[in-house]
């Protein structure tokens, strides 16, 4: 069994194909040196299962690693990245991941995420006003990028004429992160890691000096038992925040577009029901996964489902087949914007699982209640459009459609 996740084929529509290794047992690829699980009860069981976990370097000894393997997630040659992509929280485990995770949860919660609710819906009005003069918007820069970045400007109190900059290290950055990425890739990501840690550790000291009610101030502040964040940790966080919490819900809302635009009847379904907009969501982001991967370490020798698992190696979880398995979702290829039982991957599971979930539905919610609202039809794009080359971020470059006024 294999994929080609590079395939225009498979970028344009990985379903089929998900659904073909889904009916045969789990399988490793010798290019990502991964076994992937295809299937929601292994993707979900092993999200859950503490002999996984998303670092290896506490429970394996590096000369066990496949050194292939381990330069890949830990690349020697990119220090700056290692040191402050991969040893951000989210990529660190108990009891460095707990004591990290608690503080940045302590910080969240100061302002609660219906608070930004009112900022973001003045912004997606702003946006809609302009397309639906012109009759037409390019929706990834036009609606879904700009929602999410007044989002988190907002959450962590950074100044407007800053965040062209934000995204440009965001993207570059997150490259990194996929098997496709090239030597000149990588070497943009490490420089945009500096670039951007130079840039936050100024946004701390500012802070520190005049602390405000947003995030950064908060994570400053943050103090459990005597216990604080350090400032290597605090730029991680920062960054991860950032990154996290814009590139999945660009892409969250371009696909939700996109799905939208190609089933009219499902958004004139949605724009009688407004009542139906929070289970509305939770079905785009089952629908069309934004992040389609996750790894995890296999921390012990152990025999999952009759697969047998070395210590030390990896495997691959398969989010958007997880969430299209018809063993636990009914008609799991149709849209259905009132699917009630919906317990989709798409914010993970376990320890790791999404803390700005919580945000990110505001987000979304403001996105399609917004549309919902002011739009009668989405039509298009013409062409199919040109999708991100990445098995792990799923979405559109661009996505042109017209609008017609409600
Ligand atoms: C639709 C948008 C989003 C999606 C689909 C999404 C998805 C995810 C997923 C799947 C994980 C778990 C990864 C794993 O288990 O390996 C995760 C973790 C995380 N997300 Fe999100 N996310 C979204 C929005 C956000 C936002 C808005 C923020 C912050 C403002 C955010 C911050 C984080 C952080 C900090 C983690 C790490 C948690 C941990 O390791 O304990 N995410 N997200």
């Amino acid at each position: 069994m294999s994929f080609d996740p590079y395939d225009p084929e498979f970028l344009r529509d990985p379903y089929p194909t998900y659904r073909r290794l889904r009916a045969a047992p789990p399988f490793f690829d010798e290019a990502w040196g991964l076994t992937f699980f295809s299937r929601y009860d292994d993707v979900t069981g092993i999200l859950r299962d503490r002999r996984f976990g998303r670092d290896v370097r506490h429970a394996v000894p590096r000369e066990e690693v496949d050194p292939d393997v381990y330069e890949r997630i830990y690349p020697s040659r990119y220090p700056t990245w290692t040191r402050l992509i991969r040893d951000s929280f989210i990529d660190l485990e108990p009891p460095r991941h707990t004591r990290i995770r608690r503080l940045v949860q302590w910080a969240f919660s100061r302002r609660a995420s219906e608070s930004y609710r009112a900022r973001m819906q003045e912004t997606a009005d702003r946006l809609l006003d302009r397309a639906l003069e012109e009759g037409r918007m390019e929706a990834i820069s036009d609606f879904a990028t700009p929602i999410p970045l007044t989002m988190i400007a907002e959450l962590l109190g950074i100044p407007g004429g800053d965040q062209p900059r934000l995204v440009a290290w965001s993207h570059a950055i997150v490259r990194l992160f996929d098997q496709g990425c090239t030597e000149a890739e990588a070497e943009e990501a490490e420089r945009a890691t500096r670039e951007f840690a130079e840039y936050v550790a100024d946004l701390l000291a500012e802070r520190r000096a005049r602390p405000g009610d947003d995030l950064v101030s908060s994570l400053v502040a943050a103090e459990l038992d005597g216990d604080r964040l350090s400032e290597d940790e605090l730029v991680a966080t920062c960054i991860l925040t950032l990154n996290a919490g814009h590139e999945a819900t660009v892409q969250a809302i371009g696909n939700g577009i996109l799905a939208l635009a190609r089933d009219p009847e499902a958004f004139r379904w949605l724009r009688s029901h407004p009542e139906a907009l929070g289970t509305a969501v939770e079905e785009l982001l089952r629908f069309d996964t934004p992040l389609q991967m996750f790894e995890r370490w296999v921390l012990e020798d152990l025999e999952w489902e009759g697969t047998p698992l070395r210590r030390g190696t990896k495997v691959g979880l398969l989010f958007g087949s997880a969430n299209r398995d018809e063993r636990r979702f009914v008609d799991p290829d149709r849209l259905d914007l009132s699917r009630a039982d919906n317990p989709h991957v798409s914010f993970g599971g376990g320890i790791h699982f999404c803390v700005g979930a919580p945000l990110a539905r505001v987000e979304m919610e403001v996105a399609f209640g917004t549309l919902a609202r002011r739009v009668a039809r989405i039509e298009g794009p013409d062409v199919e459009p040109e999708r991100v080359p990445s098995l792990v971020f799923r979405g559109v470059r661009a996505l042109p459609v017209e609008l017609v006024a409600a």
